[in-house]
């Protein structure tokens, strides 16, 4: 299947007076047609730069990128045409009620009437937002208007949806019905670009994922096969009290805060839950998740800051 972005060699220098920021260099993957694809990475990583010049709002310092075949640097009036956007920062405009505001965002893109109210009646369900439907924008809460922004996109006929972030502080219940809106626009057979910090969202929704680390790809692929990098399937985690030096018997040892991460395989596993449970620690033993390949990849937690010792170290 053909790609719907193609990065190749991409860097981004932002330039400022007294200085510049290298936010991207030299990267390159390709996001296939049709999926979900994950763009994951700590703050300040290069997400929404990437997300931005694909999004034809921003141009590349070096490399190209093409989307739906069309070179960002100099076809973006085709492109404009065939996605939607949801800025990560973002205020939807104010005067208008939540209903209204989709379908003028709908009619904007060139739907007709009908249709327009026909989707807007749908994602406004879909996203449970049916109760705020004839609310003025401006007196929704954050949560309700992140949702209203993912909403207009969702609602949208675009090919290619960019959601930065679009579930960063709506509530466990809002989250999941994004997630739904989220398959729903995959099971048609459109691509969608989704930058998070939830591990657990990347892994449960995207067919593909690719992680950055301070401008560089550190490794892009599909989820099965980035999971598959894992030799060591199981992961212990307990607290403090245990000696590193003892657990790295039973695996390999990372470690931050006053916790201890085991991973092991199976038997290795069973055995060090049977020991630490005899003492009395505080144990959990899980299989591996995407979170820990990247941990793993990283050597520390996403969620931590660029300054934090790393887990090796720590370990
Ligand atoms: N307009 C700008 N001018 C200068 N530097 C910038 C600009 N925008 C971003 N940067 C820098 O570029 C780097 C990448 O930023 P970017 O916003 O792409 O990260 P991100 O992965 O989206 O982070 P977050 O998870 O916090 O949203 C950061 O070091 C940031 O400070
Ligand atoms: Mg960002």
């Amino acid at each position: 299947m053909a790609d719907a972005v193609s990065s190749r060699h991409l860097s981004k220098t932002y330039a400022y007076r007294g200085g510049s920021t290298v936010a991207l260099e030299d990267v390159s993957f390709d996001i296939p047609a049709g999926e979900t694809f994950g763009l994951i990475g700590r703050n300040g990583a290069g997400k929404t730069t990437f997300l931005r010049i694909a999004a034809t709002q921003l141009l590349p310092t070096a490399g190209t990128v093409t989307v739906l075949g069309y070179d960002v640097a100099h076809e973006e009036r085709q492109i404009r045409s065939r996605i939607a956007v949801v800025p990560q920062e973002s205020r939807p405009l104010y005067f208008a009620n939540t209903e209204e505001l989709i379908v003028w965002y709908l009619r904007l893109r060139g739907m007709d009437r009908r249709e327009s109210r026909r989707r807007a009646n749908g994602v406004l369900e879909e996203l449970g937002l049916e109760d705020v439907r004839r609310r003025l924008v401006s007196r929704l809460s954050g949560g309700q208007r992140r949702r209203v922004m993912a909403a207009m996109v969702l609602a949208s006929d675009a090919d290619l949806l960019f959601l930065d972030e679009p579930t960063t502080g709506l509530d466990p219940f809002a989250r999941r019905e994004v997630w739904g809106a989220i398959q729903r626009a995959n099971r048609e057979r459109r691509t969608v670009l989704l930058t998070t910090h939830y591990l657990d969202e990347a892994e449960a929704l995207s067919s593909h994922l690719a992680l950055l680390e301070g401008g560089h790809l550190v490794v892009s692929g599909t989820r099965e096969a980035l999971r598959a990098r894992i030799q060591l399937p199981y992961r212990v985690t307990v607290d403090g009290t245990t000696g590193a030096e003892e657990l790295s018997r039973y695996g390999t040892v990372s470690g931050f805060g006053d916790l201890r991460l085991v991973f092991a395989r199976e038997r290795e596993a069973r055995e060090l839950a049977q020991l630490a449970l005899a003492r009395g620690a505080r144990l959990s033993l899980a299989p591996v998740s995407l979170e820990d390949v990247f941990l793993q990849l990283v050597g520390r937690p996403l969620d931590e800051g660029p300054e934090a010792e790393s887990a090796e170290g720590a370990a």
